[in-house]
């Protein structure tokens, strides 16, 4: 059987982890997805950086429209990120028949209902790992892993940024700014860094996690969002003296009147595990009713360990497609008349 297409859209960090770790596991990824992987070909806004990062061995080209809908590919991967031009290339993908793997938080929190509505009416998926906790297979775990359950809640560090200025701040009793500019150097941050550290980029995965979790349409705005630039070194040092650490969170709870979802600075018994995850390391706690609490730890962010989610998500589509078509089950499935109306 002639091996699935790919087109990447973007070249940055993680388009090179992923062409990297393609090249690296072709064989195990050819038994997983019981068919070859194949990239076709790579979109760049700068051809010669993209080249210089990733080789002259595929072709790479500045027409991203061109790319997302050329006939003979059937996966486009989006690396871009932001929100336009990544939502109309992902719309226009779909409209073309190609399935979409996607890294893009922010696209999935502000325009999933409209992205996953499209895909199902045409019979695609669009498949997100590497959009929440980057490596950590963490939408694998709610959707599959756990979808035995009702899950009660979801509490994670799913920013790495963050967790990275907080543990510098406590540890080396640095100062906010000088971590900031660590964690920009280290690529943690994102390319506007407010996003991390008013506690954004986190509402954007909780978000997600919000809508896999408990079956609702991804509702970013009704969001609380508080970062951490309010916090001072003496916050952290009062509350380490107290037996507490302090840990920007993303929650999301299913209370049985509604559904909460929230980002804010929170105090955690220095005793737990989750108080104890530095650096710019993710960790999730995510409840289910019959399992009980239940922990994924692992890197939130980076080049190998995000590219690691988005190829598990080539290979669960590669799958999918290889399906019979009427039994494929689209990757977040909600009924608008099916829908929780719990308020958030
Ligand atoms: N800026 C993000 C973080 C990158 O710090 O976690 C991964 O989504």
């Amino acid at each position: 059987m002639k091996p699935l297409q790919i087109a990447l859209l973007g070249a940055g960090t993680v388009a090179s982890g992923v062409v990297k770790v393609l090249a690296r596991n072709q064989e195990e990824l050819q038994r997983r997805a019981g068919r070859g992987i194949a990239l076709a070909a790579i979109a760049a806004r700068n051809p010669d950086k993209a080249r210089a990062a990733l080789g002259d061995a595929l072709p790479i080209t500045t027409d991203f429209m061109a790319l997302a809908t050329r006939p003979d590919i059937d996966i486009v991967v989006e690396l871009m990120g932001g929100i336009s031009p990544a939502r109309e290339l992902v719309l226009a993908a779909i409209a073309a028949g190609k399935h979409v793997v996607t890294a893009n938080k922010a696209l999935l929190a502000i325009h999933g209902n409209e992205i996953f509505a499209a895909a199902q009416a045409k019979g695609v998926i669009v498949a997100f790992e590497a959009a929440v906790a980057g490596g950590i297979p963490i939408i694998k775990a709610v959707r599959e892993g756990l979808a035995g359950n009702r899950i009660e809640w979801i509490a994670g560090i799913i920013n790495g940024t963050t967790n990275f200025i907080l543990s510098e701040m406590r540890d080396k009793g640095l100062d906010f700014a000088t971590v900031l500019k660590q964690a920009q150097a280290l690529g943690y941050a994102e390319a506007d860094p407010t996003f991390d550290i008013e506690g954004v980029d986190a509402a954007h995965k909780a978000t997600i996690l919000c809508a896999i979790a408990f079956g609702v349409p991804v509702q970013f705005d009704k969001a609380y969002v508080e970062g951490i630039t309010a916090l001072q070194a003496a916050d952290i040092r009062y509350a380490e003296q107290l037996g507490y650490r302090i840990k920007l969170l993303g929650i999301t709870k299913n209370t049985g009147e509604g559904i909460e979802l929230r980002v804010h600075p929170t105090l955690i018994p220095a005793t737990r595990l989750i108080a104890n995850v530095e650096g710019a390391m993710n960790a999730v706690v995510v409840q289910g009713d019959a399992v009980g609490p239940t922990l994924y730890y692992g890197k939130g962010a980076g080049s190998e360990p995000t590219a690691s989610a988005v190829i598990a998500d080539l290979v669960d589509v590669t799958r999918l497609h290889t399906a019979d078509p009427e039994h494929r089950v689209p990757h977040l499935a909600f009924q608008p008349d099916a829908m929780s109306d719990l308020p958030i």
